[in-house]
């Protein structure tokens, strides 16, 4: 018997490598055929406390990590303590025994497989490798195949020297050994699915491409989790265009950069998480009021302050919608999955340029960090859409009133069009100027040229027609979530339809409240304590959402969604 849809959890140590465990086991899935969706917590610790990493493998598309495993390996006590209550008849247990620091009871129905993983790498006088011993006997217990594992293992070990590959190919070879010493006895092999076209990308690399497909030309910023790679991708990358970046020296340098950049000509992004974007704030409210296109890319974590740097949240709305002094209008965009972190950053750095004005994207940090399939992006289907340029005619007015609000804008250099573009009040000509009539007319520029984008950018998905008993709005990687909860609600004959939107700001009203129209309950998941959706959704229209407001660090699973729905009927 094989299953269509199998979860392999791996839990230990931090600085066990069950990172890179869960990694070789995602590709060697994905090569094999399997769409793939991982999710991957560990401690702000570079070493010690609980790491995880889970991979949901499947025939059929996924969009999110599953409810919970059908195959748990623990390589510690801790592993185990965090994981038994998970461990259900029908579930298979790979456990670090004789020699590990734990003696797990086995539930009934449990399919146990003890692997001395510790005990065997001690041996081989290469403890680092115990993670290698377990990715062998994972590998023969559940069909995962092992010339791939030994291909990923040989391209990532292979760079620190042929002693330590070495060591490592033993302890693959020890853990094939150990579990064919073992009966199977539970049902879960890895099937090959049809080759395709895909590739396997984390949410960060995601952005990091997105923004090179965008036609990025300058990228600062400064490293924080859990927002880092997004940066490195960039760095990997932009300089082979002939393109620059900075490491700056905090986020206010890096955001100062990047509006620096901005202003001369360039498209010009950077990348932080929750505490940067707070200091961003001020540069934020620049961007506004100088009509400067700006990306800023938020990977959301758990926050206030230092807050919990590696967990998942979704706590930054309130922040990216209203972070900054005075009226200062931005354009507010959320990622659902991998693939919509590049869409959505080419979209990003589209808009940012159309409406000269800062874009903060949302991602988080369940996302940056976790894998999955898509099809080869073909760059044939992105458009990159630049700025409005001064066409030379007549006499340069940076802040010129036009009928869109939107002024053409030069570089500097350009002959005849000097002008001043500050954090001041400013008439047309951008000179400081304080007069009451003119700051009026000039937040209503400021303000009305993002009228459009609601009518102009898709801003909604909605999942189901017709009338329905409970409609859920949700928004970021909590959409992939719902959209199993809807279809399994769905199967049960529960009528329940899904609004998903990308646009966060501008909101658009109208086709949040047309959608509440069909829906006799709302209902809004998210992951942070205020609700912060609801309360927009409060403020702007006239739905009274119920709100369901999870902050443990961890996303939802489609069984919560369901359960909620339930109860809520
Ligand atoms: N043989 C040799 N090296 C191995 C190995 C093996 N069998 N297994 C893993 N390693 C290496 C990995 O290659 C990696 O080294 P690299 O970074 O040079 O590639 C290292 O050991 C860690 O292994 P990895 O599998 O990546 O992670 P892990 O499961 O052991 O967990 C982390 C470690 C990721 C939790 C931890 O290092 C970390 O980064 N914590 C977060 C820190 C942070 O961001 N804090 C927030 C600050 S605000």
């Amino acid at each position: 018997m094989s299953k269509r849809d199998l979860i392999i959890r791996v839990a230990g140590e931090g600085g066990e490598g069950i990172i890179s465990t869960g990694d070789f086991i995602a590709a060697a899935c994905a090569r094999a055929g399997q769409e793939i969706y991982t999710f991957k917590t560990f401690p702000a610790e570079v070493k010690g406390g609980y790491a995880m990493y889970q991979v949901r493998a499947s025939l059929d598309r996924v969009y999110n990590q599953g409810d919970t495993f059908d195959v748990f390996c623990a390589f510690n006590g801790e592993a185990y303590e965090v994981n038994k209550s998970a461990l259900t008849p029908g579930t298979a247990f790979v456990y670090d025994y004789p020699g590990g620091d734990f003696e797990p009871e086995i539930p009934e129905g449990v399919h146990a497989y003890p692997i001395p993983m510790s005990k065997a790498a001690k041996e081989m006088k290469s403890y680092r490798s115990k993670n290698m011993v377990a990715m062998g006997a994972l590998s023969v217990l559940f069909n995962i195949n092992e010339n791939t594992l030994k291909q990923v293992l040989t391209n990532k070990f292979g760079k620190k020297g042929e002693e330590i590959l070495n060591f490592n190919l033993q302890a693959f070879e020890k853990g094939k050994e150990l579990a064919l010493a073992l009966t199977k006895t539970d049902p879960y092999r890895l099937e090959d699915g049809s080759s395709k076209d895909v590739i396997v990308i984390a949410g960060n690399d995601a952005v990091g491409m997105g923004a090179l497909l965008g036609g990025l030309e300058f990228f600062s910023a400064y490293p924080i989790t859990p927002a880092t790679e997004i940066a490195k991708y960039v760095a990997t990358h932009l300089p082979k265009f002939g393109r620059h970046l900075v490491q700056a020296e905090d986020e206010i340098a890096s955001i100062g950069q990047v509006l620096g950049a901005s202003y001369a000509g360039a498209r010009s992004m950077t990348a932080t998480s929750g505490p940067g974007l707070a200091l961003m704030s001020e540069m934020l409210g620049m961007s506004s009021m100088s009509e400067t296109p700006l990306l800023v890319v938020d990977v959301q974590r758990g926050g206030p302050s230092t807050g919990m740097p590696t967990k998942h949240e979704q706590a930054d709305l309130f922040l990216a919608i209203h972070g900054a002094h005075g009226d200062a209008p931005r354009i507010v965009l959320s990622v659902e999955d991998v693939q919509d972190c590049i869409d959505m950053t080419v979209e990003s750095l589209n808009l940012a340029d159309m409406y000269q004005c800062p874009v903060i994207l949302l991602s988080d940090g369940s996302l940056a960090f976790s894998t999955q399939t898509i099809p080869t992006p073909n760059p044939a289907n992105y458009t990159v859409i630049n700025r409005k340029r001064w066409d030379g005619e007549g006499e340069y007015r940076r802040y010129r009133l036009t009928e869109d609000y939107i002024s053409p804008m030069a570089d500097p250099g350009t002959p005849n069009a000097m002008h001043i573009a500050t954090g001041l009040e400013h008439g047309e000509n951008g000179a400081p100027k304080w007069a009451s009539d003119n700051r009026q007319i000039m937040m209503d520029k400021r303000f009305k040229k993002l009228d459009s984008v609601v009518a102009n950018y898709k801003p909604v998905e909605i999942d189901g027609d017709g009338d329905a008993d409970v409609g859920i709005i949700t928004w970021g990687s909590t959409i992939g979530v719902a959209r199993e909860a809807i279809a399994r609600l769905r199967a049960e004959g529960v009528k329940v339809k899904g609004f998903y939107p990308k646009l966060m700001w501008p909101m658009p009203v109208d086709q949040y409240e047309a959608f509440a129209a069909t829906c006799k309950k709302v209902l809004v998941p998210e992951v942070n304590y205020q609700g912060q959706l609801s309360f927009f959704i409060r403020a702007m229209t006239n739905i009274k959402p119920l709100q369901y407001n999870i902050c443990g660090g961890l996303p939802f699973t489609p069984a919560m969604i369901v359960n909620k729905v339930k109860e809520v009927l």
